[in-house]
């Protein structure tokens, strides 16, 4: 295990504004997603799906199927081919639903898989689908939102569901609470909504014998060869994954689906490739999505607007088929403000519906939603400005744990975005500003995520032409993780850009962790930087070992990586390329692979014994600021300006980084004023089914959003400073552009989204 602790020294390309390596593939359509593959012999799959919620199948008709030209098998649960789906994830994998695919009779959701129709092309699967016929009976599907039972979750995020933290003397934080001068009690409700990466999921299972390659866009390469393997019964190195590249993801494509499991049996079962790509409809049933939740904020304050008491009371909804609870208060109040009184509570209630599970920012998003917006409203009842507010409580320390922050500069965040925004101009009263039809108002809210990371491996490739191969098994979810791989390379080894290629997407490579909460490039970078330093040492051996050596007699340690070769730290005159180097050697290439543990950093103390979640806590913050326009007769709402300043430590590229911000705050966008999957609480089924009642935000919705990065590197996190930032945009947008609304016409609406219907009639209200 080697020490990662150590600044880079001279970045060059980290950091700077590089534009994406894959860029040019992706725009002229070479970059390769599963869904492109096709195979000799291969058939393609479509599912027939449950059309209740809860019964069991009395019968299955699959006979006009089955004698449909093309069609080639139709699975069920009795013919199921042989399968050992796991009911449990384990460390090597995650499950997002537990249910066996095709295990009998039983129906538990509405749009549950119950066959699975193969032919030779899309077409006819998809026309034998439509020809199951299934007759139910039918028991009592557990639908309501307001009827099932409250229950305590087992842990959220690892902590216990009921958090609390009291002064002395103080009885309860609900007595606090009550007993502070100003004191708000507000409830927000945010709907389930869905992911709705642009590239759906999509498998090709291939077999050659035992051995399985299997075509998928997902977000943990290890994780669905790990699935795969124990659920086919093969050992793990008989599984291959490719993913080259993905189109989204949000984190649908974080845990392993049932489906994906039935493509490679039917695919051994019968011989030959085969295919299958989800429609847009079952997006909404088969792959995940962020639960409801119903989100209490009791916050209570003193003159000067110092926070005495917060109370976070969440209730969400889970599934009775798989174990994710979305988090609230423990994503947001734990970590934003000083208050001697907190409690956070959460509990669940399950419904007769399909496995939720992670989706962008999961538990910061709604969390930080209701958060902000209650914030919002303190403000108003203090009659303070709510940028002062947020300052009256700020802290050093995590609120609960009292541990310090890695580094914090929220309120730079503050002012560097406040600036820009212009925000001292803003009028201290809502409903100030009509301009012809619209209602112009400003807001703003805090951003924040956990940074997170894991152990990650990369292998460096020298080679004797002087180019550099860097590679892992990690993958490019559109986040940029081709390119900054590829500067970082290019920065240990002094090379050019364009002489080093990156590999990602191939569970062959060296393992790396889940692209989940926003901690692939901390994760992954290091690992990068630490096998090219291993590869340098190679090098210079070569360059200094052998009596007529280029630079024999030169110490190792007083080599340097320039210019394509190595140099003499004190004498840049005396320089061997790479190439010149493999040229007298002979060798064809040098290669070097290094895993980091981030763990194992607090074991060496010779460096900073700081990463550590029991000594320090690791947070990334910022703020977005707003304008929007409402239109008093309509009720529409347009977003004119964002403006936000991140502290993410230090953006290891500025073009992705900037566009990871751009793509979180058009997704809270999306919450704040249009996503919403209708659920129907009688039937238990989705009502929207389509990209056309489902609106996600388009460029046409999207104003110019201005970002900016502030605070010094977190050198204390990792060896670049970069903490991760996937995420956080879309925290904290949701309730600015809530607060901005309010702030416009005087209407508070507690509900997402805040559509033109809402604000109409709280516009007869207000
Ligand atoms: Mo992300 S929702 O942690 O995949």
């Amino acid at each position: 295990m080697k020490d990662v602790t150590i600044p880079n020294p001279a970045p060059k390309l980290v950091g700077a504004d590089v534009s994406r390596v894959d860029g040019h593939r992706k725009v002229t359509g070479t970059a390769d997603y599963t869904a492109d593959y096709n195979f000799p012999r291969q058939a393609w799959a479509c599912a027939a799906k449950s059309t209740i919620a809860k019964g069991r199948i009395a019968a299955l008709d699959t006979a006009a199927a089955e004698k449909l030209p093309g069609v080639v098998a139709v699975y069920t649960w009795k013919n199921r081919p042989k399968i050992f789906p796991p009911k449990k994830e384990d460390s090597g994998f995650m499950v997002a639903e537990h249910l066996a695919p095709l295990a009998d009779d039983a129906i538990h959701y509405h749009g549950q898989d119950i066959a699975f129709v193969v032919a030779e092309t899309y077409e006819q699967a998809r026309e034998g689908a439509g020809l199951i016929r299934a007759t139910y009976e039918e028991t009592p599907a557990v639908a309501q939102f307001s009827a099932p039972k409250r229950e305590t979750p087992g842990k959220i995020y690892g902590e216990k569901s009921h958090l609390e933290k009291k002064a002395d003397g103080v009885a309860s934080v609900a007595d606090a609470w009550q007993a502070s001068p100003t004191h708000i009690d507000v409830t927000y409700v945010t709907p389930m909504v869905h992911h709705h990466p642009m590239e759906p999921h999509a498998v090709i299972a291939k077999w050659h014998t035992n051995r399985l390659t299997f075509y998928a866009p997902v977000q943990w390469m290890y994780g669905a060869r790990n699935f795969l393997a124990a659920s086919l019964a093969l050992p793990e190195e008989n599984v291959r994954v490719i993913s080259h590249f993905v189109g989204g993801a949000f984190g649908c494509k974080g845990s392993s689906w049932m489906f994906m499991l039935i493509i490679a049996a039917a695919a051994r079962d019968l011989d030959r490739p085969v295919k299958f790509v989800i429609e847009r409809e079952s997006m909404f049933t088969s792959v995940g999505y962020r639960p409801r939740t119903t989100q209490r904020l009791q916050l209570g304050a003193d003159a000067e607007g110092r926070l005495q008491a917060m109370r976070h009371l969440t209730e969400s909804n889970v599934s009775e088929v798989g174990p994710f609870v979305e988090a609230a208060g423990h994503r947001a109040t734990s970590v934003m403000y000083a208050s001697p009184n907190i409690e956070i509570d959460h509990q669940v209630y399950a419904l007769t519906v399909n496995a939720p599970t992670f989706m962008r920012a999961p538990g910061e998003a709604p969390g930080m939603y209701a958060l902000e917006s209650a914030m919002d409203e303190l403000a108003v009842a203090l009659k303070m400005d709510p940028v002062q507010l947020r300052l009256a409580n700020r802290t050093a320390n995590h609120p609960m744990s009292a541990l310090p922050f890695s580094s914090r500069n929220l309120e730079e965040c503050y002012r560097v975005a406040g600036e820009k925004f212009g925000w001292a101009k803003r009028p201290p009263t809502p409903r100030a500003r009509l301009d012809g039809d619209w209602w112009v108002g400003w807001g703003m809210a805090s951003a924040s995520y956990a940074a997170h990371r894991s152990n990650a491996s990369a292998r460096i490739r020298v080679l004797a032409d002087g180019t550099a191969e860097v590679a892992c098994a990690s993958h490019d979810l559109g986040t940029g993780t081709y390119t900054i791989m590829t500067q970082a390379a290019a920065d240990e080894l002094g090379l050019p850009l364009e002489k080093v290629s990156a590999q990602l997407g191939d569970s062959t490579l060296p393992e790396a962790p889940v692209s989940g909460g926003s901690q692939s490039a901390a994760s992954i970078l290091p690992a990068v930087q630490m096998a090219c330093r291993s590869a340098l040492a190679k090098l210079k051996a070569l360059a200094t070992s052998e009596a007529d050596a280029p630079l024999h007699g030169v110490a190792p340690a007083d080599l340097e990586a320039a210019d394509a070769g190595l140099r003499v730290k004190s004498d840049h005159s005396r320089h061997v390329t790479y190439a010149a180097l493999f040229e007298r050697s002979g060798e064809g290439a040098i290669e070097a692979t290094e895993k980091v543990d981030p763990s194992a950093e607090t074991k060496d103390k010779r460096e900073q014994p700081s990463y550590s979640r029991t000594t320090t806590a690791y947070q990334s913050y910022g703020a977005f600021f707003v304008e929007v326009h409402v239109h008093r007769l309509t009720g529409e709402t347009r977003v004119r300006r964002i403006v936000t300043a991140m502290d993410i430590g230090q953006p290891l590229n500025l073009k992705t980084a900037r566009s990871q911000v751009i793509g979180g705050t058009a997704f809270g966008l999306g919450a704040a004023l249009s996503e919403h999957s209708l659920f129907d609480e009688d039937s238990g089924a989705w009502i929207t089914r389509d990209l056309g009642t489902y609106h996600v935000p388009v460029n046409a919705d999207l104003p110019e959003i201005d970002v900016s990065f502030v605070g010094p590197p977190d050198f204390k996190f990792n060896a670049l400073g970069a903490r991760g930032l996937g995420e956080i945009g879309n925290t904290g947008i949701t309730a600015a552009i809530g607060n901005a609304i309010y702030h416009a016409t005087g209407a508070r609406i507690r509900e997402l989204p805040i559509t033109p219907e809402k604000i109409l009639s709280s516009l007869d209200e207000a």
